[in-house]
């Protein structure tokens, strides 16, 4: 492969082995600024972990604070992205304290480990069946038949939508993430038509929630707009938001982590003696290994000096999971997949206020699938050469993962 320090980061080949790409900018240029796309790129786990612990010096109101979208958009999409921008804005994700802290209290306990493991089994039945759909074809797409289904399953039930209309809700995730994750230059007027109908239709849960409290997602929004915590353009950007946050990202942990399983054949082999035991840290490993986030973003709120760099304020920032959980200055061996790494102090989930509010969701839902695959196809094994992935940023995203057993 051909990269240097100024490739496309968001090109084809930084794509298809970011880790080579981030490893020679962890150490050769750890505080790197981009020309190409304005943005600075940090790299080490030690500044990576202090810059995300500074909100007050990396402030996340990216819409808020930097209105120019990158990459750049048509001229004829601006007027879209400023509605896309008035929409994620109120995301909790997109702000700081103390808007931040109050738009996180309401899942704060739903998404608890405590209540997450009260979910298992529902979650456990849920892969069950999803594999006896397959188990007598031989084969199966995992991006398809369980990445795609699972964790769209999972949310929607936490949220409290009706089974009927998840098909259309995971249609409009879709376009509606291309405001985030595409680098097309027509991507907001597809992204904003999405977050206008998936608003309504939140909106009429909401008011639905309004007469008829329930205890799910959707019902604790109600509670929170009833106590005038929440505004209703603030619980209908939080619902889509959660279906975007919680499920691109599952599927690539589920789609990632299998890979990784099956190109280490000595560990997939390992995981099949016991997995039920291995099934936490090999989980982990699979996160720090291949992050489904490659790197978020953030604004810097006033001049920041960093390794003899100053990162002016306004300037934007990328600091990058996948170069910081290889770090060598962190992890022995960073480069081997270990089933049993311990401690394994990845970032995958984020570090800081913002540490990722559906961690343990996924991570039940690794654990789960990654046994039941060890348990009812112990001989899986990889049923093609290469592995495409999608044409979007931040989120390294695998469009098809054959996979075959006798
Ligand atoms: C393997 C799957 C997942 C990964 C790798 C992941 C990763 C992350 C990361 C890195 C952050 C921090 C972003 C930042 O600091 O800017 C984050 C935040 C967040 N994640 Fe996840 N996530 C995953 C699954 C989920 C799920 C299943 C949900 C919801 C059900 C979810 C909801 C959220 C929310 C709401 C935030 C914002 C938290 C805040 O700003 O306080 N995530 N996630």
């Amino acid at each position: 492969m051909t990269v240097d320090l100024h490739s496309d980061i968001y090109g084809k080949e930084v794509f298809a082995d970011p880790y080579s790409y981030y490893g020679r900018l962890r150490e050769e240029d750890p505080v790197h600024f981009n020309e190409q796309y304005g943005i600075w790129l940090i790299t080490r786990y030690e500044d990576v972990a202090w810059m995300v612990r500074h909100p007050e010096l990396f402030s996340s109101e990216l819409y808020k604070r930097d209105s120019t979208p990158s990459p750049p958009i048509d001229e004829s999409d601006k007027e879209h992205a400023a509605a896309v921008a008035e929409h994620r804005s109120h995301e909790l994700i997109k702000n700081d304290p103390p808007e931040h802290t109050r738009l996180r209290e309401p899942f704060r306990k739903p998404l608890s480990p405590k209540e997450l493991e009260g979910w298992r089994q529902f979650i456990r039945e849920a892969v069950a069946s999803l594999l006896d759909r397959v188990a007598d074809q031989g084969s199966m797409d995992v991006v398809a038949d369980i990445g795609k289904p699972l964790p769209l399953l999972i949310v929607s039930e936490m949220l409290g939508v009706p089974p009927g209309d998840r098909q259309m809700l995971k249609e409009q995730a879709a376009e509606r993430m291309l405001s985030e994750l595409s680098v097309k230059p027509d991507r907001m007027r597809r992204a904003v038509t999405a977050i206008r109908d998936s608003s309504a239709y939140f909106d009429r849960l909401m008011n639905a929630r309004a007469d008829e409290p329930s205890s799910d997602l959707l019902g604790l929004l109600a509670q929170a707009e009833d106590e005038g915590n929440y505004s209703r353009g603030e619980s209908v950007a939080n619902a889509q938001g959660l279906l975007d946050a919680g499920h691109e990202t599952t599927i690539q942990l589920l789609c990632n982590g299998t890979l990784a399983f099956l190109s280490n054949p000595e560990e997939w082999e390992l995981f099949k003696t016991d997995p039920a035991g291995l099934a936490v840290t090999a989980t982990e490993e699979c996160l720090r290994y291949d992050p489904p986030l490659l790197g978020p973003r953030r604004v810097a709120a006033e001049d920041v000096e960093l390794r003899g760099k100053t990162i002016k304020k306004g300037d934007r920032v990328q600091w990058l999971i996948a170069a910081a959980n290889r770090d060598p200055r962190e992890f022995e061996n960073p480069d081997r997949f270990d089933i049993r790494r311990s401690p394994n102090r990845h970032i995958s989930f984020g570090v800081g206020i913002h540490y990722c509010l559906g961690q343990y969701l996924a991570r039940v839902e690794g654990q789960e699938v990654f046994t039941a695959l060890a348990t009812r196809f112990p001989n899986l094994r990889l049923a093609t050469d290469s592995v495409e992935y999608a044409d979007i940023r931040a989120v390294r995203s695998i469009t098809s993962l054959p996979v075959a057993w006798d």
